[in-house]
């Protein structure tokens, strides 16, 4: 099922407080709010009410499960039947931050918030306003990305006002994220661990402390709902302007008669012809990279530009994320 929903109206106030941020989640409200990856939309998960909000705030379609956030490892394992000892592992490595188990989920988590699947996402986010948040709400936090669905991911409290001013009930301004792409989603569920999102936490860090990890291939033809991680279709992070994207060493050559915008990983070498160059990092560092990423992609997307030509990342690292997004990004 999808819920639509065209004229959501309600006025959406800047927090002055954390304190004000979890009163308004406590009372069922939607509130945005900062994490390290990207900023969450966030309600109380038990509140399936308020949960709905999100879908409909968001038009986001219903097979799309939400991420729960928690203050810390033992909230966590109230919401599993298990918490097992890979899992243990990895939280212990890895929490707080950018990394999703999903595990088994009890019974009293609704099928809203898992899209009627058997596993619920859960993470501890390593943002201090969050883990506040979480703390002084005292409830697990269903979170998307605070954007409207299939649109650039937010990075800053005005990213999401952009997309979301109307919609929602708040947000709290944290800043801009930190490590700037979505969590890694990694699924305990299946035999061998599944990474179903690569995101800001590598898949070389989670090997080096579990082993082997498979990597789910999302495939395009596949009914979402029969996915794995129905959330990934091949169309996302989407700008308006045409996307094109090249190969990491090629060389950047504007398509003659159109405006064009650059992104690029590092040094951009012979620019001319560009109107608008976002070069992501002076010395190609990945990290940084990810920071400025889906900025410099609104920015360019704002330029009023025919096309942006993107030079896909090295394929390390956080560049297999990185190239994971820019490929979804330049689906139509
Ligand atoms: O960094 C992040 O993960 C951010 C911040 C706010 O925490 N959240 C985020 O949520 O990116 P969202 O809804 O935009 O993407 C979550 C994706 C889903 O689309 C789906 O692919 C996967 O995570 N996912 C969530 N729960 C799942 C579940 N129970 N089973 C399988 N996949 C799940
Ligand atoms: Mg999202």
């Amino acid at each position: 099922m999808t819920v639509h929903r065209t004229t959501v109206v309600c006025k959406t106030i800047v927090c002055k407080t954390i304190a004000e941020a979890a009163n308004l989640l406590k009372s069922g409200r939607l509130v945005a709010f900062p994490t390290e990856t990207v900023y969450g939309l966030g309600a109380d998960a038990r509140n399936s009410r308020s949960v709905a909000g999100i879908f409909e705030s968001k038009q986001r379609p219903t097979f799309d499960p939400l991420i729960v956030h928690v203050v810390d490892v033992a909230s966590a394992r109230e919401l599993v039947t298990e918490f097992s000892p890979i899992a243990e592992r990895l939280a212990a490595a890895f929490w707080p931050g950018p990394l999703t188990l999903v595990l088994p989920k009890i019974a009293e988590i609704s099928d809203l918030v898992t899209a009627g699947l058997p596993g619920v996402g859960v993470r501890v986010p390593n943002h201090p306003a969050a883990l506040e948040l979480l703390r002084l709400a005292e409830c697990p936090v269903a979170a998307p990305s605070a954007n409207l669905f299939g649109r650039i991911s937010p990075t800053t409290a005005q990213h999401v006002l952009d997309g979301l001013n109307g919609r929602i009930d708040a947000v709290l301004d944290g800043g801009p994220c930190g490590v700037g792409v979505e969590s890694t989603v990694l699924s305990l569920m299946t035999e061998e661990p599944m990474i179903l999102r690569p995101g800001g936490l590598s898949i070389e860090d989670i090997e080096a402390v579990i082993g082997p990890v498979q990597l789910a291939t999302t495939d395009p033809n596949k009914d979402a709902a029969a996915q794995m991680a129905p959330g990934m279709l091949s169309r996302h992070y989407s700008p308006t302007t045409p996307l094109s994207i090249i190969e990491a060493t090629s060389k950047a050559i504007p398509v003659a008669g159109q405006k064009c915008g650059l992104m690029t990983y590092g040094p951009v070498g012979v620019t001319i012809g560009f109107q608008k160059i976002e070069q992501l990092a002076e010395f190609s560092d990945l990290k940084t990279c990810a920071a400025n990423f889906f900025a410099a992609l609104r920015s360019l997307d704002s330029a009023d530009l025919d096309v942006i030509i993107a030079r896909k990342f090295p394929p390390i690292g956080l560049g297999i994320a990185l190239n994971d997004r820019l490929k979804r990004a330049a689906c139509r």
